[in-house]
């Protein structure tokens, strides 16, 4: 299975920071935002991988992350987005790179307290599809920023709204996803959407309606670092007293 990273985006959330950087290059506790998501995607146990980013500051990545050797990462390779086409548009720059594997994907200002790698290993028992990870969120107005799952009476996702005026449950969908390499025919098929991005959440609708997706609940911490000023502070606070990515207890309630 390889790893995508993606780290691309205008930052314009957390702006006037990001003037000056990329925002997954804002510090979090004592590393980058960008090392937490790598931790993440390494200790699941994928040492390939491609962190696709754009603009004026892709080449500090380079700089950071040299060949990626000192943060576990056998082979690492870079994707550069010419404007911020959309989420699932990023992905698409890694087709070469995954090359017919399965892949799991990242958005790098994503970061959770415990391992991924039970998700990772559920998924790649029977690698078909796609596999997402919610994390249960109650207050509405968060929800509201995030992409949400509409659940049948026996708690089937029957599709994913992005942003909903009107959350229909209280989960958010994580930046965190497992595909096979039918996604990037997927991302062929899709349309823009209405701020003229490829939207993960129309990938992620494909494979519900197919009936080849899966997901699991996420226990303990997660964050979405670029939401906002006070969520990118939020997931500092968090990760200063606790750290990101443990390997203890239980890490998700299973479901299909
Ligand atoms: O964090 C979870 C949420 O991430 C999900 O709940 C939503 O369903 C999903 O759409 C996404 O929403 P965001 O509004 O947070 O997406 P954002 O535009 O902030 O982009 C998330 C990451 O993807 C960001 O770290 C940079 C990367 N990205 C984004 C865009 C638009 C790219 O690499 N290229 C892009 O063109």
């Amino acid at each position: 299975m390889k790893g995508v990273l993606l780290a691309g985006g205008t930052g314009s959330r957390l702006q006037p920071l990001t003037t000056i950087t990329n925002k997954h290059l804002l510090p979090i506790y004592d590393r980058t935002m960008i090392q937490w998501a790598i931790e993440a995607v390494v200790n699941a146990g994928i040492t390939e991988i491609m962190v696709v980013t754009g603009g004026t500051h892709a080449g500090e990545f380079l700089r950071l992350l040299g060949n990626g050797n000192a943060f576990g990462i056998d082979r690492l390779s870079y994707g550069y987005q010419d404007r911020p086409g959309g989420i699932a548009e990023a992905l698409g720059l890694a087709e070469r790179f995954v090359d017919g594997d399965a892949v799991l994907v990242m958005l790098a200002d994503n970061v959770v307290e415990r391992s991924i790698r039970p998700m990772v290993d559920s998924f790649m028992a029977e690698p078909v599809g796609a596999r997402i990870l919610l994390s249960e969120v109650n207050e509405p107005e968060h929800l509201r920023h995030l992409g949400v799952p509409v659940f049948s009476p026996e708690g089937k996702v029957l599709r994913i709204e992005e942003k909903p005026d009107s959350p229909a449950s209280n989960y958010a969908v994580t930046g965190i996803y497992c595909y096979d390499s039918s996604v990037f025919n997927v991302i062929t098929t899709l349309k823009p959407s209405g701020r003229g991005e490829l939207e993960i959440t129309d990938v992620n609708n494909h494979y519900i309606d197919a009936g080849t997706m899966t997901y699991e609940v996420l226990e303990g911490f997660w964050g979405d670092a670029g939401e906002s000023i006070d969520a990118y502070y939020t997931v500092n606070d968090f990760v200063r007293a606790h750290g990101a990515n443990n390997d203890t207890a239980p890490t998700t309630a299973e479901h299909n």
